[in-house]
């Protein structure tokens, strides 16, 4: 056995919570790795949220959903994650966040902690008791690493009695490597 790296961690700890026919959010859409998964899970009576600032990643989420030939209700927005509960208006299962910036694309469009933390705040809103958060961190990019340790701090302060919060991360890789923050709600 060998430890499973932090973003197949998440995907571990968000397929426990997701159910066929929940709702479930991608934060940050990207390529669309992370809203094809989400897809899979909820299946054709399910629904996924998506989140970005860039068109081409709301195109090649679209795109790799369809593609993949999994049906299921697709809500994708071209507009921050920080207006999540403007757009969503329903009770989810769980949020995925892959911070930092889109690969093979403009390097200056990063997630910053000035909208990250409104969005995390307002997607703890939105969880069902059971529900998860996973962010991927990625320090290892100038801005990435206060955001990275800004979510960590926001995170490890969420009462205990409500949330189960952890860290996972390989700590001995070199160039501040990424790492996932996920979090769990307890109670309704
Ligand atoms: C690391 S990429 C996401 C990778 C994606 N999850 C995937 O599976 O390919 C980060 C994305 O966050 C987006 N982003 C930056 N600021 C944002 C914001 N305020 N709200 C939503 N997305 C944002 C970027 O445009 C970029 O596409």
């Amino acid at each position: 056995m060998s430890f499973p790296k932090p973003l197949m961690m998440a995907q571990q700890i968000v397929r426990g919570a997701v159910r066929e026919g929940g709702v479930a959010v991608d934060a940050t859409l990207g390529n669309g790795h992370d809203a094809l998964f989400l897809a899979k899970l909820v299946g054709k009576e399910g629904k996924v949220y998506g989140f970005d600032v860039q068109e081409e990643a709301i195109t090649a989420s679209n795109l790799k959903v369809q593609e993949a030939g999994v049906e299921c209700e697709l809500s994708f927005h071209c507009r921050g994650h920080e207006h999540l509960a403007e757009t969503v208006q329903e009770p989810v299962q769980a949020v995925m966040f892959n911070l930092g910036y889109l690969p093979r694309a403009d390097k200056a469009v990063i997630t910053t902690v000035e909208t990250t933390l409104p969005a995390l705040g307002q997607a703890c809103d939105l969880l069902e008791k059971g529900g998860v958060i996973s962010v991927m961190c990625y320090p290892g990019h100038e801005g990435g690493d206060v955001e990275a340790q800004d979510v960590l701090k926001w995170a490890s302060s969420l009462p205990r009695e409500g949330w189960r919060v952890i860290q996972y991360g390989f700590i001995n890789a070199p160039n501040n490597p990424p790492f996932l923050v996920a979090i769990e709600k307890l109670s309704a």
